[in-house]
């Protein structure tokens, strides 16, 4: 599917954001832990999203959707995630450690690597088998299995899905698990409550040190899933390419700190709990050096947007540094100057010298580069065709539709 957008034509509005996708999956995955109800509020309408339900009810989950609500229960009839849907998405991952915990095995596909890097999984598995699993590779899958017991651990690096796999995998482990170097990202702290609500002793909610005291049955929970952060910021550098002035609703701005600090001083920006206004008129001559980082610090899913805001900045200069996913920089960085950004790659930092951007065909290659372009294309003179543009929607529920709302003029073909 292809995105064609027609640059120029200003944004002025309001937009309320969806539900996290990344708040959505691991809550998906917990679900394993208990045969009750997971009734899930706020769940956004995405493809990641639709794969993961499909992926839990192939395993014996029964699914029910209303409206923007959706109710996971049952037994898993296997514990063997299907190949041809684990490979759909990143977040299959996330039943790992729930579904090891609650029923003594798991068998995943291995969900590899893709476009941003090579994603290995050593954190998840160093941790489980910390735990007591017994975890074999062949068949281009990982066979866990065994009865685990309670352990210290410390990660080497604050992996949000090894937090996620790890604190699913505590909850129901006798003893207390302690968990050193998590990570604290939002949707994290969402999975931690709602484990929490469903019976799970945890302390140190939203701290890097976590610890678990296992419980003998979770029960089931309705649960709010939080905004997505991402989406929200994508909205803000939206109005930053085609300039006017939107507010985005329905957000956590407390989510979006570093986001927002580096908009502060070039644009006006009232900032409320809930939600964001922001007014562009003009473009500022870069925004100095970033660095991505785990939370609080400059989130790598909004770099590709940082990106892009870089190459349309007015003529200064940017420094955008990488340090999460050894490969996200350069194709997105590839793709821009394809729509005439000045951009030089060396290793995991990109130099941007801002410029006039001018339309053209480019190539989104995983889902949050895609969105970058879309936004550069909002800038860029001319009509900018956006090949790939089906990886936007694993994440973004019709960005298109939701931009043309405030005046974008995009359509797909
Ligand atoms: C989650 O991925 C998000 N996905 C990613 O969002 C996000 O970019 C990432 O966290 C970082 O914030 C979901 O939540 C579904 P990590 P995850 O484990 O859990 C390395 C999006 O576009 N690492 O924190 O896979 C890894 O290779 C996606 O929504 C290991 O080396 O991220 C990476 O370099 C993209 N070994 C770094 O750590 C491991 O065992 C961060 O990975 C695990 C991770």
């Amino acid at each position: 599917m292809d995105y064609i957008i027609e640059g120029g034509h200003r944004l002025n509005g309001e937009i309320a954001v969806c539900g996290a996708k990344n708040c959505a999956l691991p809550l998906l995955g917990a679900s394993v832990l208990t045969d009750e109800q997971i009734v899930l509020h706020n769940c956004p309408a995405i493809v990641d999203v639709f794969n993961m339900l499909e992926l839990l009810k192939a395993m014996g989950k029964s699914v029910f959707w209303q409206g923007d609500t959706v109710t996971v229960s049952g037994t898993l009839s296997t514990t063997t995630a299907p190949q041809y849907l684990a490979r759909l998405l990143r977040g299959s991952a996330l039943i790992l450690g729930g579904t090891l915990a609650a029923y003594g095995s798991v068998n995943l596909p291995l969900p590899g690597g893709c476009a941003i890097g090579a994603r290995p999984m050593d954190i998840h598995l160093k941790g489980l088998e910390s735990m007591g699993a017994e975890i074999s590779c062949y068949d281009n899958a990982l066979h866990c299995k065994g009865a685990l017991h309670s352990a210290e651990y410390e990660m080497r690096f604050a992996s949000v899905g090894a937090t996620e796999n790890l604190l699913c995998a505590a909850v129901l482990v006798k003893g207390t698990t302690v968990l050193s170097n998590c990570a604290t990202e939002p949707e994290i702290e969402a999975l931690e409550r709602m484990l929490v609500k469903m019976g799970a002793k945890i302390e140190g909610i939203g701290t890097p040190d976590v610890s678990v005291t296992g419980v003998k049955k979770l029960h089931g929970v309705e649960f709010d899933i939080i905004p997505d952060r991402i989406v929200a910021a994508t909205y803000l550098s939206a109005v930053v390419a085609a300039g006017g002035q939107i507010t985005v609703t329905n957000c956590n701005t407390n989510h979006l700190h570093a986001f927002i600090n580096v908009l502060r001083p070039h644009f006006n920006v009232v900032q409320y709990a809930d939600a964001i206004t922001i007014t562009c008129d003009s473009q500022p001559s870069g925004y100095g050096r970033i660095c991505t980082a785990p939370y609080p610090f400059f989130p790598t899913d909004m770099q590709s947007l940082l990106l892009a805001m870089a190459s349309f900045s007015n003529g200064g200069q940017t420094i955008v540094q990488e340090n999460l996913f050894e490969n996200r920089l350069e194709h997105i960085a590839s793709e821009l100057v394809k729509l005439g950004g000045n951009i030089t790659v060396k290793g995991n930092s990109a130099a941007v010298t801002g410029s006039k951007l001018t339309a053209s065909n480019v190539v989104a290659r995983d889902l949050r580069g895609g969105a970058a372009l879309a936004v550069a294309g909002l800038n860029a003179d001319g009509q900018t065709v956006v090949h790939g543009a089906e990886n936007i929607c694993r994440g973004y529920m019709d960005l298109d539709i939701c931009l043309n709302a405030l005046g974008a003029k995009i359509h797909k073909q």
